[in-house]
């Protein structure tokens, strides 16, 4: 592997890229004025009040915030009036050592640059979900060449036959991670792709096709140049991942039916059955699609199936997921055995199946979209990267982004502690670890994705704070992050009830642990950076339902 950055061509010339540079479209001097002054005193609406609508709808449709400046500086720092924390060179030198190329060109990054690992297993791999914060990184940065390639290389992979034993996979499955095999003598590379045939548990991961068409609108919206969202290799891979999830079938719920570990959480964790994470990144992914889509006859099919999906589905989950104290109470009255169209208890939820945690940890104001919803089965769990991404797409209202918010400030304590940020709360312990995730001697209680804390989600939590306006709980965040995490040698997680411990197996180096922090620290010090992840709410998606307290407050 070449160590450090290569002189990645761009597709747009400097002065192209100019072209779409923000400075021309938003009162720049003035946003830079303004940012001098901490954003803990100010929220990005605030900030915004120097920008006209129509250059915040401008912002929502072709901004271009990348800007290059020589390949060693980031470009964000040298557009400072402040010295930048000296963890982002860090940072910066660390990302750049687990580039992966793939006949001379980046491709990708490697899941952890850890030598002093015995155990490899797949962690020497281009994960496409780690990969996500990498290209943001390099994105906000002006560097959008590696995010191409890596775009096109893993729409290639999805071309290939994938099968587990004698079973043939959906045509749309796009792979967990990639290898590059570099032959020295034959001077030739090839890719090796895991589709799940090879994952601990043979699970195909349902995210991957989510994150790449949520990445190819992030690479559209930052460079301006839609030409590659338009190639028909990229219109059909969009299509053949869409198809695999819009299939009708004997569903009658709207969301995803899915395996356990087919996500972010890979392993065995009663994720089963419809996972919060699946769900939010599913309407994401919609979302991002859908102005994407040719309108050609093989495209218009799939957008009108599309658009009854988001609004059968904004309408499920806004309902059935939402909970704060009010529809905790509801379900806590709850009666059961009720039939016909007249129930209200619909699932035929047992309250005594509530958990006597929840209990506590509701508070009065503020709400969350719980783990998951079948029949007669809510998980309760908080799980961090499903509520985010609900921000970040406009599947949780205003309202309910705002109370999603207000639970983080009002139980810091369980879901930030010393670390940012828990994967869900709370831990399985005793009798329901042993059921739950078949005894996994790494999921223990507080450690992995049994309520251990993932640096890598501060990007999404920042992202989340600056969307609702926020942003001083991402400053707070950032702040924990910034006191351990270089010190640690960037681990992939942390363990215990606060966070404080590096986890019992965790990698160091690891590379989206370095790119969550770059992404945030990039977000927090220009806004502007978030409508690349960002969607702003569609109007005609109301909820229909509005039943609790939290959602008017
Ligand atoms: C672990 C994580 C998974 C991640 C992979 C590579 O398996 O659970 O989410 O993609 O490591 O970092």
């Amino acid at each position: 592997m070449e160590m450090g950055l290569r002189n990645v061509g761009s597709h747009c010339s400097i002065s192209e890229m100019d072209d779409y540079d923000l400075s021309s479209l938003l009162d720049r001097p003035k946003l830079n004025i303004e940012r001098q002054r901490s954003f803990d005193e100010r929220s990005l609406s605030e900030l915004s009040i120097g920008l006209t609508k129509a250059h915040l709808d401008h912002l929502d449709s072709t901004y271009s915030p990348g800007r290059r400046s020589g390949f060693d500086t980031p470009a964000s720092s040298t557009r400072n009036s402040f010295e930048p924390h000296p963890m982002v060179a860090d940072a910066w030198d660390a990302l750049r050592r687990s580039l992966v190329y793939f006949k001379g060109q980046p491709v990708g990054t490697i899941a952890a640059v850890d030598h002093a690992s015995e155990e490899v297993l797949n962690y020497d791999q281009v994960f496409v979900r780690d990969f996500v914060p990498s290209a943001l990184a390099f994105l906000m940065n002006g560097e959008p060449e590696i995010v191409k390639n890596f775009l096109l290389k893993t729409l290639r992979l999805q071309g290939w036959e994938k099968r587990i034993d004698r079973f043939k996979l959906g045509e749309g499955v796009m792979p967990a991670s990639f290898k590059v095999l570099h032959d020295p003598d034959r001077k030739s590379d090839t890719l090796v792709a895991d589709f799940g045939e090879s994952a601990i548990g043979r699970v195909a991961p349902v995210d991957s096709g989510f994150w790449w068409i949520i990445l190819l609108r992030a690479y559209t919206k930052s460079t301006g140049d839609h030409s590659l969202a338009e190639t028909s290799e990229c219109q059909k891979g969009m299509r053949l991942i869409l198809t695999l999830c819009l299939a009708e079938g004997f569903d009658t719920f709207p969301t995803l039916l899915c395996a356990d570990g087919c996500s972010m959480v890979d392993r065995r964790m009663g994720i089963y059955g419809y996972p919060i994470e699946i769900q939010a990144l599913f309407f994401m992914a919609l979302r991002c699609a859908l102005p994407m889509l040719k309108h050609d006859a093989e495209g218009k099919e799939c957008i009108e199936r599309i658009v009854k999906r988001l609004h059968a589905l904004s309408y499920h989950i806004r309902s059935y997921f939402w909970l704060d104290f009010q529809q905790l109470n509801d379900i806590y009255r709850y009666k059961t055995e009720e039939y016909s169209h007249t129930a209200v208890n619909k699932f035929n939820v047992i309250p005594d199946s509530i958990p006597e945690w929840v209990f506590d940890f509701m508070p009065m104001r503020g709400g969350y979209f719980i783990g998951n919803v079948s029949p007669a089965r809510m998980d309760f769990r908080w799980f961090a990267l499903g509520n985010c991404v609900a921000i970040l797409s406009s599947l949780a209202t205003p309202e309910q982004s705002a109370a999603i918010m207000d639970l983080i400030e009002a139980r810091w304590e369980e879901l930030v502690g010393e670390m940012p940020l828990k994967i869900s709360y709370p831990a399985l312990e005793g009798h329901d670890w042993r059921i739950v995730t078949g005894c996994d001697p790494k999921n223990t209680r507080w450690s992995y994705h049994n309520g251990g804390s993932w640096p890598v989600l501060l990007w999404l939590v920042t992202a989340a704070c600056i969307k609702t306006g926020r942003p001083q709980i991402a400053r707070r965040a950032i702040d924990l992050v910034e006191a351990r995490l270089l010190k640690d040698s960037w681990p992939e997680y942390y363990d215990g009830k606060l966070g404080r411990y590096i986890g019992k197996q965790a990698r160091k180096y690891q590379t989206w642990s370095i790119a969550g922090y770059l992404v945030a620290k990039m977000m927090l010090e220009d806004p502007s950076h978030l409508g690349m992840i960002s969607l702003e709410e569609d109007k005609q998606m109301k909820p229909v339902l509005n039943r609790s307290s939290s959602w008017n407050c």
